[in-house]
């Protein structure tokens, strides 16, 4: 009803009463969704670090959703829908890349006055994060360790570190589309992380010097090489605009701040699919 009238309120012939029917907000949870903004501190600035990492965290979801799903399409060889997750999560990745320009809004005083109220709580501990670079093959027991207080989350992360990476996945499907990979490179024990092999490169190299009689691994090699380079930019913003915020202090979580994020611009997931690059 309109306040001022008997008549029921219209709009363009859009539905307007949800007293029976599910609504927007309903579906989406956004009651929920939109309570979960807890700023510990009285800084006005405090609203959009909680919200740039719960957006991050919400993309990090989606992410996983379709990295897991693709990894099990690779497994059992169905390329294209897989090509489509793939391009999915490195166009989510670029979204990332882009939205460091919001959070390099934040000047060092307006950082500093609310650093105090973060703790110990760092993105180091993102468990959907670390889950994202066990996926691809960046293990690292070690990581385990911050969720050792949460049986729960660490049972996750620690299921994330023993399934064989999507990247592993792919190395398979090579040897099962007949191309020679070493013995021990198939056998490889899947908490480690990945490390170059020989064999594989050989593999890489054999599809990218014949495209045309390898279409979907040489498709297949292009999407891993498009979401790597996303994943690099997205560490190059994260550890530029970390170095303008807070300079070179250590990190909320312990380590060394910048020095630390700059080594992790060194991680090379699909090391054979760079290397190739200049042997072709
Ligand atoms: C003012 C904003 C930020 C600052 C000053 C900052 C600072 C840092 C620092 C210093 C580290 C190293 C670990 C530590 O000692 O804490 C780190 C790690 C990390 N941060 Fe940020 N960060 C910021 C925003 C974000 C945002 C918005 C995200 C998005 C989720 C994020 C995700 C991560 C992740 C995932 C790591 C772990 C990286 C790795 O281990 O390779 N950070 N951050």
């Amino acid at each position: 009803m309109c306040p001022h009238s008997e008549e029921p309120a219209a709009w363009h012939d859009a539905s307007l009463d949800f007293s029976k029917d599910m609504s927007y907000s309903d579906y989406l949870a956004l009651d929920q969704l939109l309570a979960a903004q807890h700023p510990l501190s009285p800084e006005h600035n405090e609203m959009l670090f909680i919200i740039q990492h719960q957006t991050s965290e919400l993309w990090m979801k989606l992410m996983l959703h379709e990295l897991r799903a693709a990894r099990d399409h690779i497994g059992q060889s169905l390329l294209g829908p897989s090509f489509k997750m793939l391009a999915r999560v490195s166009r989510i990745m670029d979204q990332l890349v882009q939205a460091w320009t919001v959070l390099a809004t934040m000047t060092p005083p307006e950082y500093t006055a609310m650093r105090p109220y973060l703790g110990k709580s760092s993105g180091f501990q993102s468990y959907q994060y670390r889950e994202i670079e066990f996926i691809l093959g960046n293990k690292n027991a070690a990581m385990l360790s911050p969720h050792a207080h949460h049986p729960e989350r660490l049972a996750h992360v620690q299921k994330a570190l023993e399934t064989p990476s999507l990247y592993e996945g792919a190395i398979q499907l090579l040897a099962r589309k007949g191309l020679a990979i070493s013995a021990e490179r198939l056998n490889r024990d899947p908490t480690k992380g990945t490390e170059y092999d020989p064999s594989v490169e050989a593999a890489w190299l054999q599809v990218y010097r014949d495209p045309t009689h390898y279409w979907d691994l040489y498709e297949l090699g292009e999407k891993l090489v498009d979401l790597e380079d996303s994943f690099r930019q997205w560490r190059f913003r994260h550890v530029t605009t970390v170095e303008r915020i807070i300079g070179f202090k250590r990190g909320t979580g312990g380590t060394d701040g910048v020095s630390y994020l700059r080594k992790m611009l060194d991680v090379v997931l699909f090391p054979e699919l760079w290397r190739l690059r200049t042997n072709l």
